[in-house]
């Protein structure tokens, strides 16, 4: 191979994701191909005129990207995924680590730049001020940019209509603990967001779950349980459902609020998953201005370790949130809401969720390849897929084995609410694999575990 050298010239991207998306497009072109060695960083960096960091961090992020690898004493090669895998720690069972397609996690490999942001907070007078005691939740520029997120969301909403809080959980527990007393009822898709089992407990709230199909809740099925028992709010996650990835359609939405409207439920709109299908129907919460709180955040879009996620909230209900926020937190991670203002202001937060929306349909195009007509309920640009057992299967034990060869998956009784029925099915999380190449091994251990079948468990008399 002549020596390689990509072209970041036009490049809009930092330049460490350029040096690596171009070691990703060259390799997916065949131009660079298994067992080739890319150019020591020292000469790369030298023939780019940028830093040798900034090419390590290219390396590191094609690796974490799972086409290249270093080797100590070879430089950095170019993957091949067929002759490594016989080697690999999930062929044998046994090892100690695990693949994590157990948590909903988004795909972190497309992350932003952190240590840029950090660079740049450098250069900000009066930097140190992130680190005192300050109303960070009720700062403008914070507040600014909470509403653009909110619109880019779907929603129309003005500053002074949100609410800063610590992620989406926080969110749920301020709302909840501001307008819920203990022992009342939320209604909730049968299977939800085991969040909210946390903030329910801790409540000590009641939840009902509510029929659904394949679309998500049954308006009706909720008029039902609204004639037979007092419910305080309806809790929803009305665009790429965890863990079924349903999408509700705009009749659905218009029919679950009037419900709400009906029976004077407050409706919590987790909109977490949005920019995953930024199209998908009007938010319940436009319909409903008086009564929806409308969650969005940027634990799934851009990194949930910024902890940060934004309500717009109805006008009464503004204030008292703001205290819950208060009482629970004292203030919001000053440090992590500038970061978070910072990507949303400059654009970062967008690109990175349409980023993890692309990867995430490349790895639904991958588990469409490895598990071929096995059934399972998603969405092309979904995170997650629902796995539908084979009839010999329970879902506890399908999760134990999959444990057993060193792949992590949750079982559907993890979102399943008290009293409903747990479907035997595993929610498999495309966005935990740190790679494609990992996704597909950990996919393809699933595929065998269906094909061998379940082992026998017969005694001899
Ligand atoms: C639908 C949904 N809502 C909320 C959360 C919690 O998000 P956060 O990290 O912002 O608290 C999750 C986490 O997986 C989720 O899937």
């Amino acid at each position: 191979m002549t020596k390689w050298l990509p072209d970041v010239s036009a490049t809009s991207d930092p330049i460490y994701l350029a040096i690596a998306k171009a070691i990703v497009a060259d390799v997916t072109a065949g131009q660079l191909r298994p067992g080739d060695h890319l150019p020591p960083q020292r000469e790369l960096a030298r023939d780019l005129n940028v830093s040798i960091g900034t090419v390590t961090r290219g390396y590191i992020e094609a690796s974490r990207r799972g086409v290249i690898r270093g080797s100590s004493g070879r430089g950095t090669v170019v993957r091949d995924p067929t002759a490594e895998r016989p080697d690999s720690r999930l062929r044998h069972g046994g090892g100690t680590e695990v693949v994590d397609l157990g948590t909903n996690l988004p795909i972190h490999g497309e992350d932003p730049d952190l240590a840029q942001a950090f660079a740049r907070l450098s250069r900000q007078r009066g930097v140190t001020r992130l680190l005192h005691y300050q109303a960070s939740h009720e700062n403008p520029r914070h507040l600014g940019a909470g509403a653009v997120w909110v619109r880019e969301s779907g929603l129309e909403v003005d500053p002074d209509a949100v609410v800063i809080t610590a992620g989406a959980q926080h969110a749920l527990m301020v709302i909840l603990a501001s307008y819920a007393e203990p022992g009342d009822l939320v209604f909730a898709d049968e299977l939800t967001c085991p969040a909210l089992f946390e903030v329910a407990e801790l409540l000590r709230l009641r939840v009902q779950g509510i029929e659904t199909d394949e679309v998500g809740m049954k308006p009706d099925a909720l008029r039902r349980a609204c004639r037979h028992r007092t419910g305080r709010a309806l809790y929803c996650m009305p665009t790429v459902h965890n863990p079924t990835s349903a999408i509700l359609t705009a009749d659905r939405r218009r029919g679950l609020a009037e419900v709400a409207r009906e029976y004077d439920l407050l409706v919590l709109e987790d909109e977490v998953h949005r920019h995953l299908a930024p199209d998908a129907g009007p938010p319940i919460s436009e319909i409903l201005p008086e009564r929806g709180f409308f969650i969005t955040g940027l634990s799934k879009a851009v990194a949930p370790g910024l902890r940060v996620a934004y309500v717009a909230a109805p006008p009464f209900a503004r204030e008292k949130l703001k205290d819950a926020v208060v009482a629970s937190l004292v203030l919001i991670s000053p440090l992590t809401l500038e970061i978070a203002t910072m990507w949303v202001e400059d654009g970062s937060a967008r690109d990175t969720a349409d980023r993890k929306r692309a990867e995430a349909e490349a790895r639904q195009t991958i588990a469409r390849e490895v598990l071929g007509d096995h059934s399972y309920r998603s969405y092309p640009t979904a995170y997650n897929i629902l796995l539908d057992l084979p009839e010999e299967w329970k879902a506890g034990e399908f999760a134990n084995e999959a444990r057993r060869r060193c792949v992590a998956v949750a079982p559907a009784s993890s979102f399943t609410v008290p009293g409903c029925q747990p479907p035997e099915a595993v929610r498999i999380s495309l966005g935990g694999a740190e790679s494609r190449v990992q996704l597909r091994e950990g996919l393809e251990v699933i595929a065998k575990i269906l094909a061998d079948g379940r082992p026998c468990r017969c005694t001899r008399m």
